[in-house]
């Protein structure tokens, strides 16, 4: 092979930098449902994590119609009792307008370190899921809010209660903005111990 161009190799590494570099999280979607397959797809390599004493503690929900609008009202609710009525509608227009929808949830384990590596081990899958939906030109979005803490929003998309906990909220869909966002320079946050 020439010496001029990229080596296989190395194409390869800076394809996985772009990947890891160019990845944003998505706040505006378009309207286009995502097929299926291609979220099958991401969640299968979602679950390819390093995973210590391999627990596999993750579960993925892919929300229907009737779950999200059972979520959405939830949620609505819950801004409601905070922030009154206008903010509670503006909430609901906004989370009508998401086009995919799934949760990921983490195991629950008596032992506070064990579920706290299968935590680790969920936000690892989380990011996996995030890299192998950009991969495929699809954006996500994970959200915390309260919601996902109440047990209301669990018995709405089936969790077996007592046994697992939200990891996060994740809108999914084709961009239709990419938002920039900068990083501090890593030499900042890096000290060489001798
Ligand atoms: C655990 C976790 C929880 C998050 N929760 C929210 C959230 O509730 N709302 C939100 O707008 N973004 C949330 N995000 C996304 C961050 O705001 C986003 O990752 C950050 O702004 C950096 O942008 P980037 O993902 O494009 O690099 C969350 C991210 C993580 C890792």
């Amino acid at each position: 092979m020439s010496g001029s161009y990229v080596s296989t190799e190395s194409r390869a590494a800076f394809d996985v930098a772009a990947l890891l570099k160019g990845r944003r999280t998505i706040h505006e979607f378009t309207q286009e449902a995502v097929p299926e397959a291609q979220i099958l797809h991401a969640l299968d390599l979602a679950c390819w994590v390093p995973n210590h004493h391999r627990t596999e503690p993750w579960r993925f929900y892919l929300l229907g119609a009737v779950a999200r609008g059972r979520v959405i009202d939830l949620n609505t609710e819950l801004v409601r009792a905070s922030k009154g009525d206008a903010a509670a509608e503006a909430k609901r227009r906004r989370w009508d307008a998401m086009p995919g929808w799934l949760v990921l949830t983490c195991q629950l384990h008596p032992d506070a370190a064990r579920e706290r590596e299968d935590y680790a081990a969920c936000c690892c899958a989380a990011q996996n899921l995030a890299l192998g939906l950009w991969s495929q030109g699809i954006g996500l979005k994970w959200g915390t809010g309260k919601v996902i803490r109440t047990p209301d929003f669990l018995d709405i998309i089936g969790a077996v209660p007592g046994q697992e906990f939200a990891v996060g909220l994740f809108w999914y869909g084709y961009p239709a903005e990419v938002p920039q966002q900068a990083r501090r320079p890593v030499q900042a946050l890096t000290r060489i111990v001798a």
